[in-house]
């Protein structure tokens, strides 16, 4: 089964002691791209690093949400800068959460829109966090669609069919992380069923969320067959169409050369 997991933080501490070994079982587990994603600008840094320096591992880089209020004067022109880096395939994460108030929900949407228009103008996707705020999302996405279908993807989705139906009109992918697997989750895997074939993905957000048989622990990159498997299930697919069905849409829409 060939896997991509299109959302990692693999420039987490939890992962400094062990990273090459992680790697090697995601790459073991039939992994041919990991995605790594920036939070800050010293994790962006970070993660196009790793990408320089494994080759199954590309970078997405922006300001998460959280962490906008705290990012310094300057920051923002240095994530521009930085995206042009070839290893650089997607912008983000960015979006709104509510559920934390790390962050002025008007600073939020203020870098939401900075990561879209940036996004577009490098022709890659954006990567949407989303957390009790998904009318706000939707209304957002909405309002910057004007004129143009977006590229992106509702990061670890756990929406409404409402913001489902509302973000894949605007051209949105939903990616899947390890709560697809969880007993309780079954709105999640209707959503994976009732989704367009070519607009789901997989990820593992990890270290967070691992999936059911190791909910709980560390996750990490080779932990996202697991999801994939459930997924498949969900669409009365096998574990190898529904890997290479969610693979083959992340190359596609990342543009990766694996
Ligand atoms: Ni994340």
């Amino acid at each position: 089964m060939e896997l991509i997991d299109t959302h990692a933080h693999l420039d987490e501490d939890a992962f400094g002691p062990d990273l090459p070994a992680v790697i090697a079982r995601a790459e073991a587990a039939g992994l041919v791209g990991i995605i790594t994603i920036g939070t800050t600008v010293a994790s962006c840094r970070r993660a196009i690093e790793l990408a320089e320096t494994h080759p199954t591992v590309f970078a997405a880089i922006g300001i998460h949400p959280n962490y906008a209020a705290q990012a310094a004067p300057g920051d923002w022109e240095i994530i521009e800068r930085l995206a042009e880096h070839p290893r650089v395939v997607g912008i983000g994460e960015t979006g709104l959460d509510r559920y934390w108030d790390h962050t002025p929900i008007d600073v939020q949407q203020d870098y939401f829109r900075r990561h879209i228009a940036l996004a577009r103008h490098r022709d890659v996707p954006f990567i949407v966090h989303c957390r009790d705020a998904e009318a706000d999302v939707a209304a957002l996405l909405e309002e910057t669609a004007a004129g143009g279908a977006h590229k992106g993807v509702m990061h670890s989705f756990c929406g409404t069919p409402e913001t489902a139906a509302r973000t894949l009109a605007l051209g949105m992918h939903l990616s899947f992380s390890g709560m697809l697997t969880y007993k309780k989750n079954q709105a999640i895997r209707d959503a994976a069923r009732a989704a367009p074939a070519d607009r789901i993905l997989v990820e593992t957000d990890c270290p967070y969320l691992a999936p059911a048989t190791v909910r709980g622990k560390r996750n990490e990159p080779a932990w996202v067959r697991e999801t994939a498997e459930v997924l498949g299930q969900a669409r009365g697919l096998s574990h190898d169409e529904a890997g290479t069905l969610t693979t083959d849409n992340a190359r596609r829409l990342f543009a990766l050369p694996v």
